[in-house]
């Protein structure tokens, strides 16, 4: 079998028609056939990069002539005459036409949200094991990739092991807060009842603009009782609100919040963006929700606030749902990474005599998910 079954110019050369051997049909345009030619005048052979501007290529372009071969498609271009040959995976991976049935919120086929019913067991790897090994590292990584979070055990038990962490895949996002910062909370043995308030989950830093996209929270010490973290995934949350009530998912994701810091000296961030961040074509790509840093919103129609606040409401609801939550006990040399444009991370309350010492980072998603890229590149397949 031939990967190319037939091609047949269609629309008076504006497009050709292609039917590959495994079945599929679809259909590309001139424009974009000659945009992605893979010849080495337009793209560089080296680095991939494209050596021409569109306003290099004739507006009038046309396809002349197009021949099926085994495995590549050769096209001659009209005014310019050009021939460029096209493979057929190339193709394939190009593929656009395609009905589109995807309902605003939807998210990627990588993508696997969950609840608390989700064992966060399966999320730990080794800290040695992804350190040495790459294969390791790669399947840890695409753990992020899918669920939005990972865990790592065995880990140095030292100040600053969580850059050593960021390191495998990228590089630390300094903020005023430092490289890293301390979280550091005592429970005095003489203050026996005192019952340390938990912190609803949150993403970090929504008044960054761009937000930093990953966060690592490093154990050092925990003597205390409780104080366990729990992750929510926002993106569940997310769909669980839009199943429920459509209208107030179109609200939160169709009006600005704002979020701003200025508790420290020469600081005052402010970000403008909404609560359930989708996509032009709906994608739903990012969730902030922080109720220590909102500020006044003031994009919301006053037709629209009563109801824009009744979906806040019930949005912080569903956060807070304990069967929406997963707990991790961090030990010292335990930590978790968190994709902070997703997943929410919070703390439960927590009593008793004893210290609790983390250190947090930030780190960046595109980084990550390169160094996957190129583990899986390497490895020929794609992790799950
Ligand atoms: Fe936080």
């Amino acid at each position: 079998m031939s990967d190319i079954d037939s091609v047949d110019i269609i629309d008076n050369g504006a497009a050709v028609a292609v039917r590959f051997g495994d079945g599929r049909r679809a259909r590309f345009h001139a424009a974009w056939l000659r945009d992605n030619a893979t010849d080495a005048a337009t793209r560089s052979p080296g680095n991939g990069q494209r050596l021409v501007t569109l306003t290099d290529i004739p507006p009038d372009t046309t396809i002349e002539r197009a021949e099926a071969g085994a495995e590549t498609v050769s096209i001659r271009f009209a005014p310019d005459g050009k021939t460029v040959d096209f493979a057929a995976p190339y193709l394939i991976a190009g593929i656009y036409d395609r009905e589109s049935d995807r309902a605003a919120g939807w998210v990627d086929g990588g993508i696997e949200t969950w609840d608390g019913s989700l064992d966060a067991g399966l999320a730990v790897a080794s800290f040695d094991a992804v350190r040495e090994d790459r294969e390791s590292l790669g399947r840890w990584l695409a753990l992020v990739r899918r669920l939005g979070f990972a865990a790592l055990s065995g880990g140095p038990i030292a100040s600053g092991a969580l850059c050593d962490v960021v390191a495998l895949f990228g590089f630390v996002r300094e903020t005023h807060y430092g490289r890293w910062f301390e979280v550091v909370s005592e429970v005095a043995p003489v203050n026996l009842a005192y019952t340390n308030a938990g912190l609803q989950a949150h993403t970090d830093n929504p008044y960054r603009d761009p937000v930093p996209t990953l966060q690592v929270l490093y154990c050092l010490r925990n003597s205390a009782d409780g104080g366990d973290s729990l992750l929510v995934d926002g993106f569940r949350a997310a769909a669980r609100l839009r199943d429920e009530n459509p209208a107030w998912f179109d609200l939160l994701s169709s009006h600005c919040a704002r979020f701003e810091y200025a508790g420290s000296p020469g600081v005052k961030l402010r970000a403008r963006r909404p609560m359930i961040e989708l996509a032009p074509d709906g994608e739903l790509v990012a969730v902030r929700f922080n109720n220590r840093s909102a500020a006044p919103i003031t994009d919301v129609p006053y037709d629209k606030m009563a109801d824009y606040y009744r979906a806040y409401r019930r949005f912080a609801e569903v956060i807070d749902d304990p069967a929406m939550a997963v707990t991790l006990k961090l030990e010292p040399g335990e930590c978790f990474i968190v994709d902070n444009t997703r997943v929410l991370h919070g703390r439960r309350a927590y009593s008793g005599a004893g210290t609790r010492h983390l250190q947090g980072c930030y780190a960046d998603r595109d980084g990550l998910l390169s160094t996957l890229a190129a583990i899986e590149d390497q490895r020929g397949e794609r992790f799950p």
